[in-house]
């Protein structure tokens, strides 16, 4: 594995790699790799001839300045993990190679974005899609590898490609969890033992809001309300959002449900200080 730290050294390897008729996977990453991340890496490794992991830690996607510094930042331990999960080339660039001058150009997903993640954190999409463009630009993939887990995520990087026609295809790739359900994340490190024992609750939220939109006898306010309930009852749980919403366009559902859509159940939550989210999705018959 060879590890590349600026954006030319990036382009001249996946430019030689293209020459050479390899197939290229890109699989973004901020690092503090678990194994979600190393399933995205294995599944790029069996689909493609080489692989690019890029570990970078994007100011321009967090809202909060304390979440950015606290961000987990293990570049040591990501390595040793890539090598063996079959990554190729490991991208860790600094903020100056990645943001030589301060961007201009803004993002904006209109209704896409004004909802869930991107109602929450004012400007995390417009930060998402630029680092993520430029991560294009530079190692211009074949296919690209983004996790279920940040649902509203893939729908944006689904509207960046078809907008601005990246030549790739992206690949959604679905949520790895701990075995009582908690949906890895690099952010759970951040979890205190106590918080940890009780994190698993908002997937047992969602599996029981899943469970009544299978049934369909309660309606999409009624589940929004009976899952924010059952969280409510959990004190160390602050609840940001639980949004009952259409999977492709991630508009709320109201009124009653529609038969062969596809439903999103999404949260952010804290718990012990730590922001949280996770979705499941239920298709409808
Ligand atoms: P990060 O949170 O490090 O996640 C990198 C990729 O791993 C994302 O596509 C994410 O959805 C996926 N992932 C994280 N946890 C997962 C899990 N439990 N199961 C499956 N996939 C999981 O998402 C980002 O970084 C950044 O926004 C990025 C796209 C790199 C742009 O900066």
């Amino acid at each position: 594995m060879v590890i590349l730290e600026s954006a030319a050294a990036l382009q001249a390897q996946t430019e030689s790699w293209r020459q050479a008729k390899l197939r290229v996977g890109l699989v973004p990453t901020m690092g503090a790799l678990h194994e979600g991340h190393l399933q995205l890496v294995r599944a790029a490794a069996q689909a493609n001839d080489v692989v690019v992991v890029s570990v970078f830690v994007n100011p321009t996607q967090f809202n909060n300045a304390e979440d950015f510094r606290l961000y987990p930042r293990v570049p040591e331990a990501d390595a040793a993990l890539l090598a063996p999960a079959g990554c190729t080339a490991l991208f860790l660039p600094s903020v100056e190679q990645m943001y030589a001058q301060p961007t201009v150009l803004r993002f904006d997903f209109g209704p896409l974005e004004q909802v869930m993640e991107g109602e929450h954190r004012p400007g995390h999409f417009h930060g998402v899609a630029t680092v993520v463009s430029k991560l294009f630009h530079m190692s211009r993939p074949h296919r690209a590898y983004f996790g279920q887990k940040d649902l509203q995520q893939v729908a944006i990087i689904r509207q960046l490609v078809a907008d601005l026609s990246f030549d790739l295809e992206l690949v959604a790739y679905p949520t790895i969890r701990e075995a009582d359900g908690l949906a890895m994340s690099s952010r759970n490190r951040r979890l205190a033992p106590d918080a940890r024992l009780v994190a698993p609750r908002l997937y047992q939220a969602l599996t029981l809001g899943a469970t009544l939109v299978e049934e369909q006898k309660l309606s999409p306010e009624a589940v929004q309300q009976t899952v924010a309930h059952y969280l409510a009852q959990e004190s160390s749980i602050e609840l940001e959002y639980f949004a009952v919403a259409d999977a492709h366009t991630l508009q709320p559902v109201s009124g009653g449900w529609v038969a062969g859509s596809t439903v999103a159940l999404c949260l952010a939550a804290h718990v012990g200080g730590v922001r949280l989210i996770d979705n499941v999705v239920v298709p409808l018959p």
